[in-house]
């Protein structure tokens, strides 16, 4: 009777997890997008089904399979990713990892945009998406007790991340250089900071997995309180 519990210590607890990019149609056969593989959003997931949890995976058009034993739900735009995650609550903790385009074409065309014989170039109008973060974090009753973002920045990575965490209300952020320098922007490692009231904590230079796993591990003591 009942469901079977999983083992671990996030059995039990429900955690949303964004990833990938969201794709904004211009028309039926054109979009813009952020470039994202999906590879942190998805190796957490899998870290934290690893302990457990149950994991509702909302992702846009990643390069990346999704991981096994979530809950999947694939959207395309930031709107549909909106929707997917509202329809998603109440969960115990949401982990915000995809790079969610900041801006959609304001009317996107039903028909393909033609070349003009005139040469005439298309004009688009942009208008600004949903901040899914900041509206989840900003949620009064029904909050996840725990909402943690993600700041890929370059320059004063913690300064940018640190104003991005209190302008949005997250709990978490964890920050990283995207600097072209850096090689971390496509590749399978990442040097992280984790923000949060206790101040900013540098992670040592590792592979996405291990950062993943790392971030569930504290998400399983912060649940566990
Ligand atoms: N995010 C989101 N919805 C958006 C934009 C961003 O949920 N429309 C989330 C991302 O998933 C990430 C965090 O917000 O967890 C920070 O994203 P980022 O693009 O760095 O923040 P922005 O507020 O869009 O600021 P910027 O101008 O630096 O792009
Ligand atoms: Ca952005």
């Amino acid at each position: 009777i009942g469901v079977a519990l999983k083992d671990g210590p996030l059995s039990g607890k429900r955690i949303l997890v964004t990833s990938g990019p969201t794709h904004e149609p211009i028309d039926p056969v054109r979009y813009i997008a952020n470039r994202s593989s999906g590879a942190q959003g998805t190796a957490i997931a899998q870290a934290l089904v690893a302990l457990g949890a149950d994991v509702i995976f909302v992702t846009g058009p990643a390069d990346v399979d999704p991981p096994k034993g979530v809950e999947l739900h694939k959207v395309e735009s930031a709107k549909d990713m909106l929707a997917a995650v509202a329809s998603a609550l109440p969960v115990d903790a949401a982990v915000f990892a995809a790079a969610v385009a900041d801006w959609r074409v304001a009317s996107a065309s039903g028909s393909k945009i033609k070349k003009q014989a005139d040469g005439a170039l298309p004009v688009l109008e942009f208008a600004e998406n949903p901040d899914i973060l900041a509206t989840i974090s900003q949620m009064g009753q029904g909050r996840p007790g725990l909402v943690v973002g993600f700041a890929a920045e370059t320059d004063d990575v913690i300064a940018h991340a640190t104003a991005k965490r209190a302008r949005k209300g997250c709990d978490w952020i964890v920050a990283n250089d995207v600097s072209p320098e850096t090689g971390i922007m496509g590749g399978s490692e990442n040097a992280v900071t984790l923000i949060s009231d206790a101040g900013a904590e540098d992670w040592p230079r590792m592979g996405k997995d291990e950062v993943a796993a790392q971030l569930a591990d504290r998400i399983a003591d912060e649940l566990r309180g």
